[in-house]
């Protein structure tokens, strides 16, 4: 007999406690990793919203790659180690996304082909310093609101992968942040620079 907590078998709420069953389904349905009949995601779109946060990722990846070892002029050191630190988070956000992807049983896209596509933030190589950190902070902005719509589609169907984009956006505000800084404190420099000719 199964050990029902609380909850009268006829009104099977959303906090029905039925261990034995639960420990049933889980085993009939271990073939389906972790996700279980009570997973409440669309799977096939979850599963392609986060093939496209991981693309998003790989591309911000090889973007902060290129810039940092690009990066040129008085104030590239400290700019190109922000850059370098930037794309080993992303790279970080890429693994945690693709791992997530294989939990729920799909195939995580690594495929160059169709990556820009795939991908919501954009591959801008910039020539200055500047550009490159003006870049940056639009393909931030770009992840932050996309990052938010996927959150807010998962909602609560999913909460293992809206607490992981979660985490990831915060990443990404920080790191808006810290373009948002440098653009100021780079311009202003220049600037003045520009003035003494
Ligand atoms: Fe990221
Ligand atoms: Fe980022």
């Amino acid at each position: 007999m199964p050990i029902r907590h609380g909850i009268s078998p006829q009104r099977k709420g959303p906090f029905l406690t039925d261990v034995e069953e639960i420990r049933r389904r889980a085993r009939q349905h271990i073939e389906n990793g972790a996700v279980t009949p009570d997973y409440q995601g669309d799977l096939e779109t979850v599963l392609r919203v986060l093939n496209e946060a991981l693309a998003t990722e790989l591309v911000c990846v090889l973007r902060y790659k290129r810039h940092h070892y690009t990066a040129k002029g008085i104030h590239s050191q400290p700019v190109a180690a922000e850059f370098l630190e930037h794309a080993q988070e992303e790279q970080r956000h890429a693994d945690q996304i693709a791992e997530r992807i294989t939990q729920l049983g799909g195939e995580p896209n690594f495929n160059p082909e169709g990556l820009l596509t795939r991908s919501h933030s954009e591959y801008v190589e910039g020539e200055t310093l500047l550009e490159m950190i003006r870049e940056d902070l639009i393909a931030e902005r770009v992840a932050i609101e996309s990052y938010t719509e996927i959150i807010r589609y998962l909602g609560d169907t999913d909460p293992t992968s809206k607490r992981m984009m979660e985490e990831i956006l915060a990443n990404e505000e920080e790191h808006a942040e810290e373009m948002k800084t440098l653009l100021e404190t780079i311009g202003k420099e220049e600037r003045q620079r520009e003035r003494r000719g």
